[in-house]
């Protein structure tokens, strides 16, 4: 079957390693066989949170993390909610399709309250799965590349789509969900890598940064560096960090280091991560804003031209 991929991210501070590995690099690879939308999810920055905050410059530092990675404006096309008004339009007919009920029961919306420091939970909390089918389905998106925690709203959107055309007549394909395979990456505290933690290192973090926050990662006493997860977490996480830089397991990355410690342990994942970022860092040097509002208007007017098609083909569907 010929796939439209579409994924996408909310725009609210730097990508890091993590994002790389768990999903950037397989939207690299994707981008030479299929055709592929990426989402600047502008609009679902405010699901958790009362204002979009810095979103003109958390926009352009998103759009700069993905050409600097290799995403390919001419094979790729990126754009954002906020300009793609068909898009949102389809919101209103797909709340219609869902209940107030399969609303409330989403585990991920009831994480993410539980984890917002939002006085009230928003309406738009509950209802921006929905939105997140219009994403896909706006452009008939049958492969979408997520992490675990979105999948159940891929199956919002597979029952938006399915209770469309039971009701309305055929229009949409069902989409599927790609899991990523590559192994969880923690942050250097051995907690989930994530900004707010402080324990990420940022795609456009330079040499010196990089070094530093490696210098404090926590580790161990023992000399002998080896790979064991459950009992050693801390030099595990920097053993995966180091092999996927490396493109070498974590287990050969412990054997060369020996007994040479956590300050050999250190020196090594600092120089494999500075080198793998050195092309991604240069790429990022070259790349100007007029680049970057370039690359989304383009996008931007690609996406909507595809917007407005389903739309019109969803009013006809519905007779008005
Ligand atoms: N919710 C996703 C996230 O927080 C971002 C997103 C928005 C998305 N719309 C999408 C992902 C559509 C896949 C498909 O990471």
């Amino acid at each position: 079957m010929d796939h439209i991929v579409l994924t996408g991210d909310r725009p609210t501070g730097p990508l890091h390693l993590g994002h790389y590995f768990g999903s950037l690099a397989n939207r690299v690879a994707l981008q030479h066989a299929h055709p592929m939308y990426v989402l600047v999810a502008d609009y679902q920055v405010i699901t958790d949170r009362d204002l979009p905050g810095a979103i003109q410059a958390n926009i352009t530092g998103l759009l700069l993390d993905y050409l600097a990675v290799g995403l390919d404006p001419a094979k790729v096309t990126i754009f954002q909610h906020s300009a793609v008004p068909e898009l949102n339009q389809l919101l209103l007919p797909f709340l219609s399709l869902v209940s107030v009920a399969e609303l409330r029961r989403n585990p991920t919306v009831k994480d993410e309250i539980a984890h917002s420091s939002q006085r009230a939970v928003s309406g738009l909390m509950f209802t921006y799965p929905v939105h997140q089918a219009a994403d896909v389905l706006f452009c008939k998106g049958t492969l979408v590349p997520v992490g675990k925690d979105q999948l159940p709203h891929l199956e919002v959107t597979r029952m938006v789509a399915r209770r469309f055309n039971e009701r309305y007549g055929p229009v949409f394909p069902l989409p599927e969900a790609m899991l990523g395979d590559s192994p969880l990456l923690r942050g250097l505290d051995g907690g989930k890598m994530s900004k707010s933690r402080g324990n990420a290192i940022s795609l456009s973090a330079t040499e010196d940064e990089t070094a530093a926050l490696i210098r404090r990662a926590r580790t161990d006493s023992d000399r002998l560096i080896t790979f064991d997860e459950a009992a050693r977490p801390e030099v595990a996480t920097l053993l995966t960090l180091a092999g996927l830089c490396l493109g070498r397991t974590p287990q050969d990355v412990a054997a060369e280091i020996g007994d040479g410690g956590a300050v050999t342990l250190k020196k090594v994942v600092t120089e494999a991560v500075n080198e793998f970022l050195r092309p991604i860092r240069a790429r990022r040097a070259e790349l100007t804003e007029a680049d970057v509002r370039a690359v989304l208007r383009a996008g931007n007017e690609r996406a909507r031209e595809r917007a407005v098609v389903t739309l019109e083909e969803v009013r006809d569907a519905m007779g008005f």
